[in-house]
């Protein structure tokens, strides 16, 4: 890397070091990765940001992304000092501004995180500026639809006004807690930088229909492909290509919500690959837990690769749990060994390899 004599080094990590760092903890996904390390390499440096929308199925890692921008922020030195993050659910902001003004409850979480990482004795004028130049996380926003099932959700209308009000707002009336004198202010917001996620279940069937057989019907071309000599036609569906922001609106996210994200990124269901990965590589997989648990009794366990890739093809068919499923199949595999570890062991090691996993998997 070259930096011409005029411009002073870059005082926020690079994008792609803050991927490499947040690609320890998030398998796969490397688009939404990719997005949020701009995004933050940006924020880093003082420069302005685009709030983000995170789509993608229940069990992709969404909340493990968000997570590891929690971690990284405050496992690098330099930047936890620099830096206020809270992460919050979306079904909390609804209550909570059922009660106090919208966006205060935002704003007064951020000030406590300031608090914390800054001592009790900081100034409240220094706090607010940590607390309005924020990162906040918002999980589960899907659950504030502004209806389900045609019915009004009023909580969800709360807190997507909730969340209007302190996104991209310049002038925010804030009345400071207890602790910092109670005092009613305005707020310049405009700093803070949202990251929104949610697993928004049923979008891919109602973007499917409607380019299928709903108001855009017939968009979806059916591929003509030759297979063992005969002509086949399929309907090759990928959600990143047809999702257009009116399908989020009839979502029930109201259009001046959607219009505070600069980008919506898609998460990508795991393959079977990926799935392996976490597996073997992340520490509260359930490969680890039995691990431990084999060892505390005096085993070790020897799980053979392909004993691990036939575990994750048995996940990858339960596509709504997303890796949570490799816990679900994998107690299936475990529990008899678990039960009775000296029954299977030899020398000490329980071995499970393809033939083992079978026979639990049909046992179920
Ligand atoms: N891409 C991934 N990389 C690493 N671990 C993952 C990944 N996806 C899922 N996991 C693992 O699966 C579990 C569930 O993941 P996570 O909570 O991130 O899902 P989610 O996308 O937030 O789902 P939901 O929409 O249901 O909240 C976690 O224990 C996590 O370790
Ligand atoms: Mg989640």
């Amino acid at each position: 890397m070259s930096h011409s004599t005029q411009t002073p080094p870059p005082t926020s990590p690079a994008p792609r070091d803050i991927a490499g760092a947040l690609a320890k903890r998030v398998i796969g996904q490397r688009e939404a990765i990719q997005e949020i390390s701009i995004s933050l390499s940006k924020k880093l440096a003082g420069l302005s940001v685009g709030n983000l929308l995170m789509i993608g199925s229940s069990g992709t890692g969404k909340t493990t992304l968000m997570r590891a921008v929690e971690l990284y922020l405050e496992e690098t030195e330099g930047l936890a000092m620099r830096s206020t993050v809270v992460r919050m659910h979306a079904n909390v902001l609804g209550e909570e501004a059922e009660r106090g003004r919208p966006g205060e409850a935002v704003l007064h979480r951020l000030l406590e995180r300031a608090r914390e990482q800054l001592g009790p004795e900081t100034p409240v004028e220094e706090l607010l500026e940590r607390a309005r130049h924020g990162i906040v996380f918002v999980d589960e926003v899907d659950k504030i639809r502004s209806q389900v099932g045609g019915k009004p959700n009023t909580l969800g209308i709360k807190a997507q006004e909730a969340l209007l009000t302190v996104m991209e707002n310049e002038a925010i009336p804030l009345v400071l807690p207890t602790w910092a004198g109670s005092r009613m202010l305005t707020v310049d917001s405009s700093p803070l930088l949202f990251v929104c996620g949610g697993a928004f279940e049923g979008l891919y069937d109602s973007v499917y229909d409607r380019v299928t057989v709903g108001r855009d019907r017939g968009s979806l071309q059916p591929v003509t492909t030759v297979e063992d000599g005969q002509v086949v036609e399929h309907l090759l569906f990928n959600l990143r290509e047809w999702l257009r922001n009116e399908d989020l609106f009839d979502y029930g996210m109201s259009p001046q919500f959607l219009a505070r994200f600069d980008s919506v990124v898609l998460l990508s269901d795991l393959t079977v690959e990926e799935l392996m990965h976490i597996f073997v590589k992340i520490p509260d997989s359930g490969y680890f837990q039995a691990k431990s648990y084999f060892e505390s009794r005096g085993f070790r366990l020897a799980l053979s690769k392909q004993a691990v890739h036939r575990i994750a093809q048995a996940a990858s068919t339960q596509k709504r749990l997303g890796a949570r499923a490799l816990k679900e199949v994998f107690r299936r595999v475990i529990r008899d060994y678990e039960f009775d570890p000296g029954a299977a062991a030899q020398d000490g090691i329980v071995r499970i390899d393809v033939p083992q996993v079978e026979a639990a998997l049909k046992k179920g």
